[in-house]
């Protein structure tokens, strides 16, 4: 798509809610949101459902996530009596990867580790935005160095030039949890036993306290570089 469309001057100070009913009046239903069930991203979905009756959701499988994350994707299509739109990566990557580098290659190096979330994630999300006009994240600003600058509305060009939308760029992990107890919003069982940020079971622990909220992932990589590449305009470029 070619992001040729007048966003109002005024939708960065918004609020939440009022830049997603923006984006879902533009788009839907060729708007999706990339959902991981973070606490984040279950807040984005839940204003979703006050808009429009079917928000198009989907989740990358990548093989490795934890089961806490398959219950709360499960009471989460009950609790909202939606589909998820569930992507997972081509099996002879993953095949071929493994044969070659090992069952649990991210710990080896960091070019495995960004190898590895390429094929389980990377790829399967341009899979998964190839047939929309604008997708919607749970990204933050406050969560890491890498995304300090992520602007509320933005244009992909890793994707087409597709819209990025990202309502609660601004909001604390405060703002987050308000929500989720207002709107009694299902959560991952996880975050009960420490952690702080969820993706895959073998990169990712609970975090300590006084730790900044993303130092459970990749816990031995350089907190300024470590992204897994689905956000490749969120501050540093992913090779
Ligand atoms: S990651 O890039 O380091 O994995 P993070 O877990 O902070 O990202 O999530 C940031 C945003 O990326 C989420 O709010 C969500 O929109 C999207 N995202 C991350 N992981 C997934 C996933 N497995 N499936 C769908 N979307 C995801
Ligand atoms: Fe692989 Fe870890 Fe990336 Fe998941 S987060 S795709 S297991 S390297």
């Amino acid at each position: 798509m070619n992001a040729i469309l007048d966003i109002p001057t005024d939708l960065e100070a918004a609020p939440a809610q009022d830049v997603l009913r923006w984006a879902l009046g533009q788009f839907h239903p060729r708007v999706t949101l990339a959902c991981s069930f973070s606490a984040e991203d279950l807040v984005v979905l839940d204003m979703m459902t006050r808009v429009v009756d079917h928000p198009r959701v989907f989740m990358l499988d990548t093989g490795r996530l934890h089961q806490e994350t398959y219950d709360v994707a499960d009471r989460v299509r009950a609790r909202y009596g939606i589909d998820i739109e569930v992507y997972f990566p081509h099996t002879e990557s993953v095949q071929s990867m493994v044969h070659e580098h090992g069952l649990n290659l991210f710990y080896k190096s960091v070019d495995l580790r960004k190898r590895c979330c390429h094929i389980r994630k990377v790829e399967p999300l341009g899979r998964a935005l190839s047939n929309v006009d604008a997708w919607l994240t749970g990204l933050r600003r406050e969560q890491s160095p890498t995304r300090t600058d992520i602007p509320k509305v933005d244009v992909d060009d890793a994707h087409g030039d597709i819209f990025k939308i990202n309502p609660i760029a601004d909001w604390t992990s405060d703002d987050v949890w308000a929500y989720v107890r207002e709107h009694d919003v299902p959560h991952n069982a996880l975050y009960d036993q420490g952690y702080a940020s969820i993706g895959c079971a073998p990169c990712t622990r609970p975090i300590q306290p006084g730790e900044s909220e993303r130092a459970g992932r990749w816990w031995w990589e350089d907190p300024e570089l470590k992204e897994c590449g689905l956000h490749v305009n969120a501050g540093v470029q992913q090779s």
